[in-house]
């Protein structure tokens, strides 16, 4: 399909990873509701197409994201929110059961913020800054940020940026957890790229299950949690997969996973 909004393409040596790239630059990328309809779709299409190992959400060198569409947003109402079910396509990102790797350059303030903490891995560029701005426009952050911020940085952190609005750089946004890794501007993409095709060389299935049960870790009780492991774990024994790896190890080869 063709988008207006966002970019999409297949890269890496076996080309099994997809990029979305947000493609609003005058807007500085901010996320208008059909920009999200149009993520939400591309998202779901590699998540279904068994070539891709993984997704790249990815901006430009100015913004990943300025946040949610202020101008879009600004005649709200609360009644008109909760009509039209106000942020509702972001489940369509959320929900994906392949890994999505943000690759922030720029601005990620607020929705765009929020949407890289909902991807699995954020890689930055040493000009990103992140933010939730949102107190200085009278809101609050709506897809996530009060939520998910405090799990990656912990509540002083997570106060501190919610209440000032402050901006914080990749190099401070790394110290704190929120990236896992810093990488000079015009290597941020290609760097992420290798870390797909690396994931891509496991297991899809087993891939799948360890995202899985990762994101089990922000939903419930260690104790159960710690369940929800186990009953994974043992599940990977009803793979093929799972019986190709330990015998290419044994048989010092590397293995030929078939996703099943
Ligand atoms: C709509 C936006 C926008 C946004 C930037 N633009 N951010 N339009 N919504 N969130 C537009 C500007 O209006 C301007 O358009 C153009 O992009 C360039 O922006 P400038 O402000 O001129 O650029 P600059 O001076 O470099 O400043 C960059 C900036 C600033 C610091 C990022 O744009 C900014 O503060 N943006 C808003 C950030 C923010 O508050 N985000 C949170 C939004 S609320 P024109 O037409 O004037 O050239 C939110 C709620 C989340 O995200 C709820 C869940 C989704």
């Amino acid at each position: 399909p063709s988008y207006e909004n966002i970019l999409v393409s297949v890269v890496g040596t076996k080309k099994n990873v997809g990029v979305i790239q947000l493609n609003r630059p005058k807007a500085l990328n901010a996320l208008c509701k059909p920009l999200f309809v149009e993520l939400g779709k591309a998202v779901k299409e590699f998540d279904s197409d068994s070539s891709i190992a993984a997704i790249i959400i990815t901006g430009n060198e100015k913004a990943f994201a300025a946040g949610a569409d202020i101008k879009e947003m600004q005649n709200n109402t609360y009644s008109s929110n909760q009509k039209a079910g106000f942020l509702q396509e972001w489940e369509d990102v959320s929900n994906c059961g392949k890994p999505i790797i943000a690759a922030v350059n720029g601005f990620a303030l607020g929705g765009g913020c929020e949407l890289a903490m909902l991807c699995d891995i954020i890689y930055a560029g040493e000009k990103a800054k992140f933010g939730q701005p949102e107190i200085n426009i009278g809101t609050i952050p709506g897809a996530g940020g009060t939520q998910r911020l405090p799990r990656y940085v912990g509540k002083s952190k997570a106060m501190e940026i919610v209440l000032t609005g402050n901006f914080i750089d990749a190099h401070e946004a790394e110290k704190m957890g929120l990236v896992s890794r810093v990488f000079p501007v015009d290597k941020l993409l290609e760097e992420t790229v290798k870390l797909a095709e690396r994931i891509g060389t496991h297991s899809p299935l087993v891939v799948k299950m360890a995202k899985q049960s990762v994101n089990q870790a922000f939903e419930t009780t260690l104790k159960s949690g710690l369940l929800y492991e186990k009953s994974i774990f043992y599940g990977t024994f009803a793979t093929e997969d799972r019986k190709e790896g330990m015998t290419a190890f044994i048989e010092k080869r590397p293995p030929n996973f078939k996703n099943e």
